[in-house]
């Protein structure tokens, strides 16, 4: 956690869910109502195809509804994209980009990672800007420089805390069932905060860093107690109400 910023927890539904899931996305809409809902912000990215749906499933309810990806062009010949404005357009707040699975099978630049922020930023999306270390350059060493140079090349120079989150996902946690150390989570955060500082001055200090990676109903209390640890982005666990709600609610506790 961070002193006076106000997590995010959200679900990355990635490519799952029809119709059908739009049950477990009422559950959490109606789930996360409640004074908690002050002090934590709530979020699912469900895909595009149930993007605009999603948004009035919700309506009365806290929950924010997101997008996974948006192109760098407000609109134009880009088949198969969609834009930030039409994200806005269907009322999502926020997009993620840079996600490490778009980075892998598409190939995705931290240059290009960077333009699709400042499109998100100006349809007034909020984004959440992914990166993290391979298994293969954590071995080697290398985390804090990938870190680095991710974080520099990946967000834009406009990120304010209300715009911008950031999203440490180790590469090698993401859909396996492994995290790092607690000391491993608390190093990388601090030194991602340590770097939004020297760059942002003192908007560094409340820029969100959430954690994903195999963030699960039992793990999460602890390592959304680590400092610097402002949420989580939630993949596998987001798709069941019950799961996504339990991550939730573990900040009753932490915030008691
Ligand atoms: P996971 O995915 O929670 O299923 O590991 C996290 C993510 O990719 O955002």
């Amino acid at each position: 956690m961070t002193p006076d910023v106000r997590p995010l927890v959200a679900g990355n539904w990635k490519m799952n869910g029809l119709r059908a899931s739009l049950d477990q996305l009422k559950a959490i809409g109606e789930g996360v109502k409640g004074p908690l809902s002050d002090k934590v912000e709530s979020l699912i990215c469900p895909p595009a195809t149930l993007l605009y749906v999603a948004t009035a499933v919700v309506t009365e309810s806290p929950l924010a509804i997101g997008a996974q990806d948006c192109h760098t062009a407000i609109s134009g010949a880009h088949t198969g994209d969609i834009s930030a404005e039409m994200i806005a357009d269907c009322f999502g707040t926020y997009v993620i980009v840079g996600h490490s699975e778009r980075r892998t099978d598409h190939a995705e630049s931290d240059a290009l990672v960077r333009a699709k922020a400042e499109a998100a930023l100006a349809a007034d999306v909020a984004a959440i800007i992914c990166i993290g270390e391979t298994g293969d350059e954590r071995k080697a060493g290398q985390t804090l420089d990938v870190l680095e140079r991710q974080l520099r090349d990946s967000v834009p120079d406009g990120a304010t805390a209300a715009r911008v989150v950031i999203a440490y996902e180790p590469v090698w946690a993401i859909g396996t069932g492994l995290t790092p150390s607690a000391a491993d989570v608390e190093e990388a955060h601090a030194f991602l905060r340590a770097e939004l500082i020297a760059r942002f001055s003192s908007e560094g200090k409340s820029i969100r860093i959430l954690y994903g990676g195999s963030v699960k109903p039992g793990n999460a209390a602890d390592l959304m107690a680590i400092a610097n640890v402002d949420g989580a982005l939630i993949g596998g666990a987001s798709l069941k109400a019950e799961d996504f709600l339990a991550i939730y609610r573990s900040y009753e506790t932490l915030l008691a």
